[in-house]
């Protein structure tokens, strides 16, 4: 029989899948559900200071391989969304606080505050790639992203992940940015910047124009970035993007994660994916000699077998 079951930073995850940020995390009762569904840790919605409505309309595209969309970080504030968070607990995993703020001392802040609510670590969304003055504007610089992390760090004694984007020349130095900061582990990846274009319309389909890639078509990019982020600094990575079944996890693993999230494919297979990626997982490590999930992390690094 394999196990399954993760330590991470602490956290004591029962199988190595977690929900990614922004599918079924709204509310507390949507988080219960992917609990009851088998994650073993479940990420938030992205919360801020204050309410945000979001982008207009048209806000997401379904594409063959996979989604586009630009949401705007829609999301009721902290102060109410405090209350699903604590809802959210009820389902006897661990609960993941996702932030984002304009600044490092905003978000350092939000992430106090979430871990109150009942989080027991924190990922710094430093990656949004389309909503002006938040995510990727502030987390593409290296020094930015190390002060967000060394902040939250001061405001929380709860582990503190960064989310980090792949929209830049090299992932590899945000990570270290972030290790430098204290990060107690790096997130990778957020979506890819994208557009698409109605021939028919001659315009963009999204009401932001451009958008955030995810599903089947970034996985590639996904693996490689855990791959390099793995080279460059010591502390844990959680793989996401394009996870929908056990060979996509065992990729991300192989690459040097130690958990991976799954977003897009609870959209688009519903909730029973947590189950079939643990199942497909745990067969496939069989298959292969694997007895538990940290014996295989990082192993496709040459000289590591
Ligand atoms: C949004 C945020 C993200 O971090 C992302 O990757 C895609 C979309 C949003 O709320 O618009």
């Amino acid at each position: 029989m394999t196990d399954l079951s993760v330590e991470l930073c602490g956290l004591r995850l029962k199988n190595p899948t977690m929900l990614a940020s922004g599918v079924l995390d709204e509310t507390g009762r949507s988080m219960l559900e992917i609990a009851r569904a088998g994650a073993g840790a479940i990420v938030t919605k992205s919360v801020g200071r204050e309410p945000r409505v979001g982008h207009p309309n048209p806000s997401v595209v379904e594409l063959d391989v996979g989604l586009l969309n630009a949401m705007g970080l829609p999301n009721p504030g902290i102060e109410l969304y405090a209350n699903e968070v604590r809802e959210a607990r009820k389902g006897g995993v661990p609960i993941i606080g996702s932030v984002f703020g304009g600044t490092e001392e905003e978000i350092a802040v939000l992430a106090g505050q979430i871990v109150k609510a009942g989080a027991e670590a924190v990922e710094l969304n430093l990656s949004c790639p389309h909503a002006k003055g938040y995510g990727a504007e502030l987390g593409s610089v290296p020094g930015r992203v190390e002060a967000c992390c060394r902040l939250a760090k001061k405001e929380t004694r709860a582990p503190v992940f960064a989310k980090l984007t792949p929209n830049t020349s090299s992932i590899a130095d945000l990570a270290r940015a972030a290790e430098r900061g204290g990060a107690d582990g790096i997130v990778a990846i957020n979506t890819l910047k994208g557009m698409a274009i109605s021939p028919e319309a001659r315009m963009p389909i999204l009401g932001n124009k451009f958008g955030g890639l995810s599903g089947p078509a970034i996985k590639p990019v996904g693996v490689r970035c855990v791959y390099e982020i793995y080279e460059a600094v010591k502390i844990p990575i959680i793989g996401v993007g394009g996870v929908s079944s056990g060979r996509d996890a065992a990729e991300y693993i192989m690459a040097g994660a130690r958990a991976v999230q799954i977003g897009t494919a609870v959209w688009a297979q519903g909730t029973g994916v947590f189950r079939k990626v643990c199942k497909e997982l745990s067969q496939l490590m069989d298959e292969l000699g694997y007895g538990d999930v940290s014996g295989m992390v990082g192993v496709a690094h040459a000289g590591r077998h």
